[in-house]
C-alpha cells in the first residue's frame, strides 16, 4: 500500500473480532517500530507495557473508561505507553552510551555534540520551563503515530486510547515504583466485520483550512 492510501484507509476500530490474534512476527514489527520512534535530542523518555492474555487485559479493567472497556477487552494486544517522571543524569549517561554502542558517534563526538545538546534541552525543560512531563509526552504521541500508521500498513486494525483512568493504570502496572507514569493506551487487532467505523467516511477539515503553502 502507498503511504496516503493507508492515511485513508486506516481508521478507528470500535470493535474487535475476539477470535483473531495478531502474529507474534507482527508484534516484533510492532515492538521495533515503537523503539525506532524519533524523539527530541533522542531522548526516548518512554517505556512500553504489553498485554495480550484475557487476564492481563481484565486486570486493566478498572482503569479504563467504560466506553472503551470492550476495545482493550476484545482486542488481541494492548500496548500502554508510560513516560518517565525524571530525566536524571544516570539515564541521560545510559541514553550516551547507546549512541556510542550503536557507533553513531565516537565517544568525544559524543559526549560534546549530542550529550551536550541533550542535557541543555532536559535542563530547559525540567529547570528551566519546568514542563518536563508535557515535553515527554510530545514524544510519545509520536510514537503513537508511529505505532498507528504502522499498523494500518500491516493490516491491523487499531483504537488510540486517552480515555483512561490514569491514575488508576499507574496503580495496576505499578509505574509509580518504577519512575513511570501512564500516558495513553492503543488497543490493537482484527476489527469485527460488524464495526460501523471500518465503513464510516473520513471527516476532516478540508485542506486550505488546516495547511498553508507560504511561497513568498
Ligand atoms: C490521542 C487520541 C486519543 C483518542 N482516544 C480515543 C478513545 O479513548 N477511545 C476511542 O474510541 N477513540 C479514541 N480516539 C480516536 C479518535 O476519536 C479518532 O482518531 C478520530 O475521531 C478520527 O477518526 P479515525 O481515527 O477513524 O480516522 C483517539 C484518537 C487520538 C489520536
Amino acid at each position: 500500500m502507498d503511504m496516503l492510501t493507508i492515511a485513508k484507509q486506516r481508521f478507528t476500530s470500535k470493535h474487535y473480532d475476539v477470535s483473531r490474534r495478531i502474529s507474534e512476527q507482527d508484534m516484533q514489527a510492532l515492538r521495533e517500530t515503537l523503539r525506532l520512534t524519533p524523539s527530541s535530542v533522542n531522548s526516548q523518555p518512554w517505556h512500553f507495557f504489553e498485554v495480550s492474555t484475557p487476564e492481563g487485559k481484565d486486570a486493566l479493567l478498572p482503569a479504563v473508561l467504560d466506553f472503551n472497556k470492550e476495545r482493550v477487552q476484545k482486542a488481541s494486544h494492548v500496548v500502554i505507553c508510560a513516560i518517565r517522571k525524571d530525566l536524571n543524569a544516570t539515564f541521560l549517561d545510559r541514553l550516551l552510551a547507546q549512541e556510542v554502542a550503536d557507533g553513531r558517534f565516537s565517544p568525544e563526538e559524543a559526549r560534546n555534540g549530542s550529550d551536550s545538546g541533550r542535557r541543555h534541552f532536559v535542563d530547559l525543560h525540567v529547570n528551566q520551563l519546568k514542563d518536563a512531563l508535557n515535553w515527554e509526552t510530545h514524544q510519545a504521541y509520536i510514537a503513537m503515530g508511529f505505532l498507528l500508521y504502522a499498523a494500518a500498513g500491516m493490516g491491523i486494525n487499531a483504537t488510540p486510547i486517552e480515555g483512561l483512568d490514569m491514575e488508576a493504570m499507574d496503580r495496576i502496572l505499578k509505574l509509580d515504583e518504577q519512575g513511570l507514569k501512564t500516558v495513553y493506551c492503543v488497543s490493537l487487532g482484527y476489527g469485527d466485520p460488524s464495526d460501523a467505523n471500518a465503513v464510516r467516511p473520513k471527516s476532516r477539515l478540508p485542506l486550505q483550512e488546516v495547511y498553508t503553502i507560504l511561497n513568498d
